[in-house]
């Protein structure tokens, strides 16, 4: 059987036979080592060791930013970061949390232990509320959006991004996870139409400002049940916060919270976007119709046909 060709970069070409052989026996080692996440298909060996090649170089960014950059010649200081790096990653420190880099929506943020590592999965969340808050500013410039349980700020800044006229309202339990959003807001130079919170749920934005007046509210809750939360890989459970996996003993302890009390702070047809686990769907899905505080109820389904995301409207006559 012929032997498999040794692993290159594309710019083969312009490294040295030094660089070349590191990059070849860097790539070997993590293919045989890496203990990849499900979630996180785009860390593959190769984008691996070309992301954490710029990284050892000086230069952090993101796997897909890192796809279209090319590679420098490294210099030996580089290489002993680079080797130090690789051995990181393949004890099980995320990626994310190596570069403080993680793209969500084409959007380079900043990422660290402090909060969730974005998820691609939240990316159909986010699109849908997107694709929402557009419509709801063509019919009101002044729309208001509150991003609840924001960890990192994914959601509050791609909403922000995305529509100039939205004033996004965000907030986090955790101080840690808010001090994130708080440098991704600057990051990404959306800091003045983004006010960020501390506290509890919606707890943060029961202001009569705000109370009963909020266009769209969106929040990817913890939605693990506890139980199931020692079985998660280890890269998750020891690196990224308990408290955005942990939704109590069913899993859905937030989730039920939220349903009931968003209807305090939406305005009468105004929205409500959540993220839901694997499974979960129908159940939240007939719990949200139960409630009669939701007219119309929206599901969001992966490619597999799984619901992951419930776009639900506060009914306009409660
Ligand atoms: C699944 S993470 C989502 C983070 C981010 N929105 C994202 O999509 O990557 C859930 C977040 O909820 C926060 N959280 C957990 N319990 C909360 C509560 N009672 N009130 C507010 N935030 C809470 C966690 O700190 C965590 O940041």
């Amino acid at each position: 059987m012929a032997s498999q060709p040794a692993p290159r970069p594309v710019e083969s070409a312009q490294l040295g036979e030094d660089d070349l052989a590191l990059w070849q026996a860097l790539t070997v080692q993590l293919e045989q080592g890496l203990d990849r996440l499900p979630d996180k298909p785009e860390e593959t060996a190769e984008a691996t060791i070309r992301v954490l090649w710029q990284l050892a170089a000086g230069e952090p960014m993101s796997v897909q930013r890192a796809a279209s950059w090319p590679l420098p010649a490294s210099s030996v200081e580089a290489r002993e970061r680079l080797g130090r790096l690789v051995r990181e990653r393949l004890a099980g420190v995320p990626l994310a949390h190596l570069t403080q880099r993680q793209t969500f929506m084409d959007v380079e943020m900043l990422a660290g232990p402090e909060a969730l590592i974005p998820r691609r999965e939240t990316e159909l969340l986010g699109g849908a509320a997107v694709a929402l808050l557009r419509r709801l500013a063509e019919a009101n410039a002044d729309v208001i959006v509150v991003d609840a349980c924001t960890g990192s700020g994914n959601l509050a800044a791609v909403l922000a991004l995305s529509e100039s006229r939205a004033k996004v309202y965000a907030s986090d339990l955790s101080s840690e996870a808010v001090t994130l959003a708080r440098r991704n807001m600057a990051h990404l130079g959306v800091e003045k139409r983004v006010t960020l919170r501390v506290g509890d749920l919606l707890e943060p934005f029961d202001t009569d400002e705000l109370r009963g007046r909020v266009d769209l509210l969106t929040c990817n809750p913890p939605y693990i049940s506890t139980g199931r939360m020692a079985a998660m890989p280890d890269e998750i459970v020891g690196h990224e916060p308990a408290l955005a996996f942990d939704g109590g003993p069913l899993g859905i302890r937030i989730l039920q919270r939220l349903i009931s009390e968003a209807p305090r702070l939406l305005r009468p047809g105004g929205w409500l976007a959540f993220e839901v686990g694997l499974g979960q769907g129908p159940s939240v899905e007939r719990r949200l119709l139960g409630s009669g505080d939701y007219g119309d109820v929206e599901p969001v389904a992966d490619a597999a046909g799984q619901t992951r995301a419930l776009l639900a409207r506060r009914r306009q006559d409660p």
